[in-house]
């Protein structure tokens, strides 16, 4: 089943000039995609996209075959509900005036979900491997892998189909990288992710399709291991001489 699908879709910040053109990209549930480029070939601004956080200048999105109205409340909240996101920078994207707990229960009182929150955030925290204490503490007494499992904590709690990552892992040591890679590879049994990465190795590890940007094009999209086997354009090819180790596994 398509979750989410980019038609014929061009954008420029207002007014400004096109920083995507003509890009189609389909995500099935059950399929991880990597979106891969090198810094502002257009990464963020195709989640944000994807996000209903911008209306594409020209082509359209959909969501489950229906067209993404950013205006349409009703049909945000039930979206939302079904495609949350984590963000680059763990230190900035959590409160650090809220208790973990309030951080993590965030998506169920903003989506009004009726359940018991207390259960919820706990079961959140086992998710991502926090202890059950994690929930009375304050984002700085975290480390950096840590804070980005509470932002993965926060993101699953309403148990959404979709999971956006943009360069979740990129400000973490190569070890923790790993760990949360191989975190997210064990929630996808339960939801898809998009992961957005500079780093092609890092995202086939846990993506089964890569969508190559560069430059606001898509220049390459496929299976990765096909990709990875043969890289058809030159552009994923630098990319991939640009990382040329496999991350070593935990
Ligand atoms: N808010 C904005 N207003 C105008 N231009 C922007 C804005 N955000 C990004 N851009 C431009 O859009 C292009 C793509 O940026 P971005 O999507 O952030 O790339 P990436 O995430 O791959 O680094 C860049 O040329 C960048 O300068
Ligand atoms: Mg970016």
């Amino acid at each position: 089943m398509t979750l989410l699908d980019l038609s014929g879709v061009s954008f420029a910040y207002g007014g400004g000039k096109c920083v995507l053109h003509d890009i189609d990209l389909a995500v099935a549930a059950g399929s991880n995609l990597g979106i891969v480029g090198e810094s502002g070939s257009g990464k963020t601004t195709l989640l944000k996209l994807l996000l209903g956080l911008e209306r594409v200048s020209t082509g359209t999105v959909s969501f489950r075959g229906e067209t993404l109205e950013p205006r349409d409340r009703a049909f945000m909240r039930g979206f939302r509900r079904s495609v949350q996101a984590v963000f680059q920078d763990p230190y900035s994207s959590l409160d650090p005036r809220q208790r973990v707990f309030d951080i993590i229960a965030e998506p169920l009182r903003s989506l009004k979900i009726e359940t018991d929150v207390v259960g919820a955030v706990a079961g959140a925290l086992a998710d991502v491997d926090l202890p059950a204490d994690a929930a009375s503490r304050y984002p700085h007494e975290f480390s950096g892998g840590q804070r980005q499992r509470i932002a993965i904590a926060r993101a699953i709690v309403a148990k959404p189909d979709l999971v956006i990552a943009d360069e979740v892992v990129s400000a973490l040591d190569l070890t923790t990288r790993t760990r949360i890679i191989d975190l997210m590879r064990s929630l996808s049994s339960r939801m898809t992710f998009i992961v957005v990465s500079h780093d092609i190795a890092l995202v086939a590890l846990l993506c089964d399709r890569l969508a190559v940007l560069e430059q606001g094009r898509i220049v390459e999209q496929g299976a990765t291991r096909d990709i990875l086997a043969r890289p058809a354009h030159p552009y994923t090819q630098r990319l991939l001489a640009s990382t040329p180790r496999m991350p070593q596994r935990a």
